[in-house]
């Protein structure tokens, strides 16, 4: 069980959570209820921004990788903790600049952004855009062009290392929608295409091998790659990078398959790659540059769980128990999508045994419509309170009205208090946009 800080069990036999007691959250805000212990955002905010300051003489910046959990809130507190951000759309740009972000410490990434969102990015005057196509390129130069701006960006490149969970695979010809591949030079022609272009000031590469990474040896790889990359554009193109930004991707607990890795040992993905980069930047005669790392899902994911109530129960004899809650694939697809594996427990009778194997099933009419189909409980009776652990990170930001289901509510939980940041939907919200033609009517 992932006992951290942000999870405890209080003197009634209740989880709790930034010490709020989950029967009261449900009792207070209902469910299915997300919610988010705000000092573990916090701490994991901290760690990777003092990693940087202490092992790197402050010479970087962190930015949350705000597409793991997106809404005002987040980017509030991003700020507060002096972090920037990434943004992969209009959307999550106008989020951040709803929430009164400074756009100066926005990087903006996506293999195709749209006309309208790059010219929003310029307007807000978003710090860095990652250039991820020609066509891209001309577009930023245009818009910067118009407004008498130089933009400043990045290159995506992709140096063919892929990462897995706990192994990397290195790849001559990676095969992405993301990024140039530095194999075969497609990278060094698209520097080459940028540095001609007069409203566009490169200031060096992106690049992001994957997600759920626990394996730091992938990091270094990756480092390595890039700087010798970055070496070989100084010899033939005369550009050395002021800025490389490596992503994000370090590993969360979901279950006890998975490492626990303390706050404090987040430092050590950072102190690796840092390493990396100090190594290469010395072999190759390259000054050090400013460095970016995109953390999404070590920040959140842990930080959050989902509250449902168990509605129906239903035993295939012989085959398997479901237990029915009230969310499901509209609001953590994640199962249906990744097949990924979670932990759950009843919050409401959090110290007994688990006796009994079973599948929780959501409520869309689909039947493959689950949270997952492994969990250890004690015999669930209806009512009870189950909750999925480490749903942080990709459940709210990929939730959907599926079946017309209220996407749910999310708080926040600061000093034992808990409070909405993005507020219950209602059935007027699910018909704002529809539109019967008067020829229907
Ligand atoms: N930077 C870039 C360019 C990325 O594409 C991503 C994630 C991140 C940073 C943040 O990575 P993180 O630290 O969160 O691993 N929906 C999937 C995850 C997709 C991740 C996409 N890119 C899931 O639910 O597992």
């Amino acid at each position: 069980m992932n006992f951290r800080e942000t999870l405890k069990i209080n003197e009634k036999g209740h989880l709790s959570i930034g010490g709020a007691d989950c029967v009261d959250l449900v009792r207070e805000f209902g469910s299915p209820l997300y919610v988010y212990d705000e000092a573990h955002i916090r701490n994991m905010m901290r760690i990777y921004r003092e990693t940087i300051e202490e092992e790197y003489g402050g010479n970087g910046l962190v930015l949350y990788a705000s597409k793991a959990f997106s809404c005002e809130a987040m980017y509030a507190i991003a700020k507060s903790e002096r972090i920037g951000a990434d943004v992969v759309s209009g959307g999550e740009l106008y989020t951040a600049m709803q929430a009164g972000f400074p756009a100066k410490d926005i990087c903006m990434h996506g293999n195709n952004k749209l006309p309208q969102e790059i010219s929003y990015a310029l307007d807000c005057g978003v710090g860095l855009i990652v250039v991820d196509a020609y066509s891209e390129a001309d577009r930023i130069e245009a818009e910067a062009e118009k407004r008498g701006a130089i933009q400043d960006v990045l290159i995506r490149i992709n140096p063919g290392v892929e990462a897995h969970t706990h192994a990397y695979v290195q790849t001559a010809t990676p095969d992405s929608k993301f990024g140039f591949p530095i194999a075969g030079g497609e990278a060094e022609k698209i520097a080459a295409y940028v540095l001609t272009k007069k409203h566009l000031r490169l200031l060096g590469y992106h690049c992001h091998i994957g997600s759920q990474i626990f394996e730091k040896q992938s990091f270094v790889l990756a480092a390595e790659k890039c700087l010798k990359f970055a070496a070989d554009v100084k010899k033939t193109l005369n550009f050395a990078p002021h800025v490389l930004n490596f992503g994000g991707g370090f590993g969360v607990w979901y279950t006890d398959a998975d490492e626990k890795i303390p706050v404090e040992g987040y430092r050590t993905y950072l102190s690796a790659l840092i390493s990396a980069v100090k190594k290469a930047c010395a072999e190759y005669h390259l000054e050090l540059p400013r460095l970016l790392i995109e953390p999404g899902r070590s920040i959140v994911a842990e930080a959050g769980i989902t509250l449902y109530t168990v509605g129906a129960i239903k035993e295939i004899p012989g085959i398997r128990k479901y237990i029915a809650i009230d969310g499901g694939m509209f609001e953590n697809p994640r199962f249906c999508l990744y097949r990924s594996k979670y932990t759950a427990m009843l919050a409401n009778r959090a110290t007994e045994p688990c006796t009994e194997r079973v599948s929780l099933a959501g409520k869309c009419c689909e039947s493959g419509d689950l949270i997952g189909d492994d969990f250890n409980l004690p015999a669930a009776r209806l009512g009870d309170i189950v909750a999925v652990l480490t749903t942080g990170a990709y459940n709210y930001s990929m939730a959907s009205n599926y079946n017309r289901n209220l996407i749910p509510p999310a708080v926040l939980v600061h000093e034992g208090k808990a409070e909405y940041i993005v507020r219950p939907q209602t059935y007027e919200d699910l018909v704002r946009a529809d539109v019967i033609p008067a020829r229907l009517k």
